[in-house]
């Protein structure tokens, strides 16, 4: 029999460092990686993207329906607009589960051949993966996390955002993703909380490591 995918789950608010972490843990364990966050930042672009209101359940759960990944090829989902509009049509129940087949279907059959996958988002330990054998949350102080989204927006483009207003941003958005009705974000009760605030990314992926190596089956 072979073994089932093994799967590392790691959740946590916006521009905490869980996709950085993600893809280096894919990589040093030869595993997939999915960010599932650009599943509902693709159906936010597409909402935004034909001028449809993202907090429309009728139009979004179309758009999440039809979605597909060549739909946002060339598309800019990192953008505020394009979160906020994620985070709107996270809130609602049929969008959520038309994307949790794709996100069920990759981690039972990880793409590639890979023996497993590394899935972040807000629910994969609570919802997507609840029998994953690791589970990640990331988190860091808000004001952290917005200075990190206020450096990256500055870098790519200088005539970005004050702080003020990506702070507020994020302070809405982790509202609304932590207090919405469906899979809430939240760590699931086995989880290990990763707190990034005062860690670089090296120092991140350490923690990680030690925290896998000791709950991975060997
Ligand atoms: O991780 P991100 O910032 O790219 O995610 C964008 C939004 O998508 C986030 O504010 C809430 C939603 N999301 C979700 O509800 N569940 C997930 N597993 C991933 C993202």
């Amino acid at each position: 029999d072979p073994s089932p995918p093994l799967i590392i789950a790691v959740d946590g608010p916006a521009a905490s460092g869980k996709g950085t972490l993600s893809r280096r843990l894919a990589a040093y364990y030869g595993l997939a990686y999915l960010d599932t966050g650009m599943l509902y930042r693709g159906v936010g672009w597409v909402m935004l993207s034909r001028q449809l209101d993202p907090r429309r359940v009728d139009d979004a759960e179309a758009a999440a329906r039809a979605f597909s990944l060549d739909d946002i090829a060339d598309a800019d989902i990192r953008t505020p607009d394009v979160g906020r509009a994620a985070s709107q049509v996270a809130v609602q129940p049929p969008v959520r589960a038309a994307l949790l087949t794709y996100q069920r279907r990759f981690a039972a059959a990880p793409p590639n051949g890979l023996r497993g996958a590394v899935l972040d988002g807000r629910d994969i330990g609570t919802v997507v993966c609840p029998d994953a054998p690791v589970k990640l949350y990331v988190t860091a102080d808000t004001e952290v996390r917005a200075h990190r989204r206020w450096s990256e927006l500055m870098a790519r483009d200088a005539r970005s955002l004050s702080f003020e207003n990506v702070l507020e941003d994020i302070r809405r958005r982790d509202a609304r993703d932590a207090g919405r009705e469906e899979a809430p974000m939240r760590p699931a009760a086995d989880a290990v909380i990763i707190d990034t605030t005062t860690l670089d990314p090296d120092e991140v992926f350490a923690r990680a490591l030690r925290e896998i190596d000791r709950r991975l089956p060997s």
